[in-house]
C-alpha cells in the first residue's frame, strides 16, 4: 500500500479547540499542503481528513459512495459500540431508502413556508428574552456586578430551545434540564458536562433521561393527539406502519439537540464576532435591511458543527489518495469555509459576500433540515440584541467547550452598558 500523507493532530485535538478555539491555521496548511490526510492518534478510530470545500461537498452528494449508518461522529476505541448492539433509529445516521422515508415525515413541517408563519412569534420571544435581561430577570452576575451577566445563559441558549421544545410540544418550564442533558450528550468529553474518561457512559446517562422524559409526551399524544411534532410523529406512517415508541424517541432526542446545540452556538459565535469586529456592528446596526446577508457570512464565520463523518462503500480515489472500503471521511466544515479556492479573502468577515455559498449546514441528502429555522432564529435575537444593547461588551475571557465537534462557547461574559 502507497503510503498515506499523515494528519496534524492538533486539527482534531479537544484540548486545542478548548483552549484556543478552531485550529484555522493548521486547516489552513491542510488545504493547502494535504487536503486528505490520514488522522490517527492512538486513541481514536482512524479516518480520512478532508480539508477542501470541492472534496467535502463531493462527499456529502455521493451518499451511495459515502454513507452515514457506520455512523457520522468519531469514537474512542474504547468506546465503540459493537455492531450489534440496538441503536436508537435517528435520521442523521440512516441511509436511502430508510433516511428518505423519515426524512419526509418532518419534511412539510420545516419547509420555508410553515417556517416564516412562525416569525413573528419568534421575533416577540426574543423581546421577551431582552426584556427579561433589561430586567435582570435572568443570567447570572458573573462578577457579582449588576451589569455583567453570561450571554449564553441569558440570551443565547434560550430560543433555540424555547422553539423545538414549543415545536415538539412538551413545556418551556424544563428549558434548564434539557439543556443539561443535551450539554452532557454534545458535551460528553468536557470536565463540566460529560465524562472526559468515559465519555461514552455521559450520552447514555443524559440519552435515557431525556428518553423518560419525552416517553411520558408520547403517551399522552397517542391518547389525545394535537398539533404538534411528538402528534405527528405518533400518527405518522412509514409503508403503512406506525413507528414505534423506540423511533419517535429517536426523532425527539435528535431534535432536542440538533434544534438547540448549534443554534445556541451559531448565536454566541456571531455574537462575538460582532464585537470583534466593530465597524460591521455599527454598519449592520445602522443598516438592519442587511441582517440577512450578514447573518449568511456570521453562518460562514462561526460554522458552528466541525465535522460530520462518512464510511466509503468501496475504494475511491480522492485528491489523489486511495480511500478503502470501510474507512471513515471527516467533513471538516470550518475548513471548506475558509478555503481560499473558493470565498475571496476568506478570513475577512464581509456582510456583502456574493455568492456565499458555505457548507455550514452540511451538503446533499443529509443537510440540515432546521436550516431555515436557524436562519430566522438568528435574524431574531441578533437584531434584538443590537437594537436593545446597543453597547454590550465582551466583559471576560470566553470559555469553550472541550470537543472536536461542535465550537462550544460555554460561556461569555458581556457588559450590557458601555
Ligand atoms: C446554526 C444552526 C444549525 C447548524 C449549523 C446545523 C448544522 C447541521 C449539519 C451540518 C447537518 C448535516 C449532517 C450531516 O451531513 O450528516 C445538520 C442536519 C440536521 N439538522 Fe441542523 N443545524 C442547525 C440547526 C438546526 C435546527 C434549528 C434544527 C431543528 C429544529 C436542525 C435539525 C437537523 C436535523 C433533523 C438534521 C438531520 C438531517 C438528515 O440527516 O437528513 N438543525 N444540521
Amino acid at each position: 500500500m502507497a503510503s498515506r500523507p499523515l494528519a496534524d493532530l492538533a486539527c482534531f485535538d479537544p484540548d486545542r479547540f478548548e483552549r484556543h478555539g478552531y485550529p484555522h491555521d493548521v486547516w489552513t496548511r491542510m488545504r493547502a499542503e494535504q487536503p486528505i490526510a490520514w488522522h490517527d492518534d492512538g486513541i481514536r478510530e482512524p479516518f480520512w481528513a478532508i480539508t477542501r470545500y470541492d472534496d467535502i461537498a463531493a462527499i456529502g452528494k455521493d451518499s451511495e459512495t459515502f454513507i452515514s449508518s457506520p455512523g457520522v461522529t468519531i469514537l474512542r476505541r474504547d468506546q465503540m459500540i459493537p455492531a450489534n448492539a440496538p441503536r436508537v433509529p435517528l435520521m442523521l445516521t440512516m441511509d436511502p431508502p430508510e433516511h428518505h422515508k423519515n426524512r419526509m415525515i418532518l419534511r412539510e413541517r420545516f419547509k420555508p413556508s410553515v417556517m416564516r408563519a412562525l416569525e413573528e412569534h419568534i421575533v416577540a420571544r426574543c423581546r421577551e428574552i431582552a426584556d427579561d435581561v433589561a430586567a435582570r430577570r435572568v443570567g447570572t452576575a458573573v462578577d457579582g456586578s449588576d451589569g455583567t451577566i453570561d450571554f449564553v445563559e441569558a440570551i443565547a441558549m434560550r430560543l433555540p430551545l424555547d422553539v423545538i421544545l414549543e415545536l415538539l410540544g412538551v413545556p418551556t418550564d424544563d428549558r434548564d434540564q434539557m439543556y443539561l442533558w443535551s450539554s452532557a450528550v454534545i458535551g460528553s468529553e468536557d470536565p463540566d458536562y460529560g465524562n472526559v474518561d468515559l465519555p461514552r457512559e455521559a450520552i447514555m446517562a443524559a440519552q435515557q433521561a431525556m428518553f423518560g422524559y419525552f416517553a411520558r409526551f408520547i403517551a399522552a399524544r397517542r391518547a389525545a393527539p394535537r398539533e404538534d411534532l411528538v402528534s405527528l410523529l405518533v400518527e405518522a406512517r412509514i409503508d403503512g406502519t406506525p413507528l414505534t415508541d423506540m423511533e419517535i424517541l429517536g426523532f425527539c432526542f435528535l431534535l432536542a439537540i440538533a434544534g438547540n446545540e448549534t443554534t445556541r452556538n451559531a448565536t454566541s459565535g456571531a455574537m462575538l464576532a460582532l464585537i470583534e469586529h466593530p465597524d460591521a456592528r455599527a454598519a449592520l446596526t445602522a443598516d438592519p435591511a442587511a441582517m440577512p446577508s450578514a447573518v449568511e457570512e456570521l453562518l460562514r464565520w462561526v460554522t458552528p458543527i466541525v465535522y460530520m463523518a462518512r464510511t466509503a462503500t468501496r475504494d475511491i480515489d480522492i485528491a489523489g489518495q486511495t480511500v478503502r472500503a470501510g474507512e471513515k471521511v471527516v467533513l471538516f466544515y470550518p475548513s471548506a469555509n475558509r478555503d481560499e479556492r473558493v470565498f475571496d479573502d476568506p478570513f475577512a468577515l464581509d456582510f456583502a459576500r456574493k455568492p456565499n455559498r458555505h457548507l455550514t449546514f452540511g451538503f446533499g441528502r443529509h443537510s440540515c433540515l432546521g436550516n431555515d429555522l436557524a436562519r430566522i432564529e438568528l435574524r431574531a435575537v441578533l437584531a434584538e440584541v443590537l437594537a436593545r444593547f446597543p453597547d454590550l461588551a465582551l466583559a471576560g475571557p470566553v470559555s469553550r467547550l472541550r470537543s472536536n465537534f461542535v465550537g462550544g462557547i460555554k460561556q461569555m461574559p458581556v457588559r450590557l452598558h458601555g
